[in-house]
């Protein structure tokens, strides 16, 4: 099975990213192959319907799909930005919902997320399923959120310091590629 991994933000020293190369170590320790991607190569200008009507879809927004149309599963660690979706990784879905058929559609899709407060950006991965869902992916049930993010991974960024939370996200990656792999037993027609 082949993963799309992504950490949904900008900064270096991001707390996704840092969730997104954990769940790639666990995802390949699982035996997935992973394309553990950084969400600052695929750069898009604010959508801006002039730009897309003289220049089309961005380069950005065509390499953000051609990766996520290679994979069989998705997993997303999102940040939570004022109880809601974060603008950056938003304008890339907007971006994304320009181009038929949706790159989403049928890919199943993990939803991971890391603040740096207590909030363990619950509102930001149920408000980033909105869009996604619009897109036609299927989202896991499951989920994990991370708080605290500046204590809450190892200093060699290669798990999660609370056990319990990586087990999580060992048990949850599991049960993923079970979905994955029905997934790509019956992938939806395009
Ligand atoms: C514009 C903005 C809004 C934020 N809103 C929230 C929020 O609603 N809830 C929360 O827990 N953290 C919020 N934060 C703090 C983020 O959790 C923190 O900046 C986190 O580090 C962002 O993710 P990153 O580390 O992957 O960049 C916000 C941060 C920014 C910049």
């Amino acid at each position: 099975m082949k993963l799309f991994i992504m950490g949904a933000a900008l900064r270096r020293e991001s707390f996704n990213r840092k969730l997104a190369a954990v769940a790639a170590l666990v995802a390949r320790a699982k035996g997935a192959t992973v394309d553990l991607a950084d969400f600052a190569d695929f750069t898009m200008p604010l959508y801006d319907g002039d730009i897309e009507d003289n220049e089309g879809m961005p380069e950005g927004g065509r390499k953000f799909s051609a990766r996520v149309k290679a994979a069989d599963g998705l997993i997303f660690s999102v940040p939570e930005y004022n109880n809601s979706v974060s603008g950056p990784f938003k304008n890339a879905l907007d971006w994304m919902s320009r181009e038929k058929p949706y790159a989403f559609r049928g890919k199943p899709v993990l939803m991971l997320g890391a603040t740096s407060g207590k909030a363990q950006a619950l509102q930001g991965i149920a408000a980033t399923r909105v869009p996604l869902t619009f897109l036609g992916s299927y989202i896991y049930p499951g989920w994990l959120g991370v708080a605290h993010g500046a204590t809450a991974f190892s200093e060699d960024g290669s798990q999660l310091v609370d056990k319990a939370a990586q087990k999580r996200l060992e048990t949850l990656t599991d049960e993923f590629l079970v979905f994955v792999e029905r997934n790509a037993r019956t992938p939806v027609k395009t």
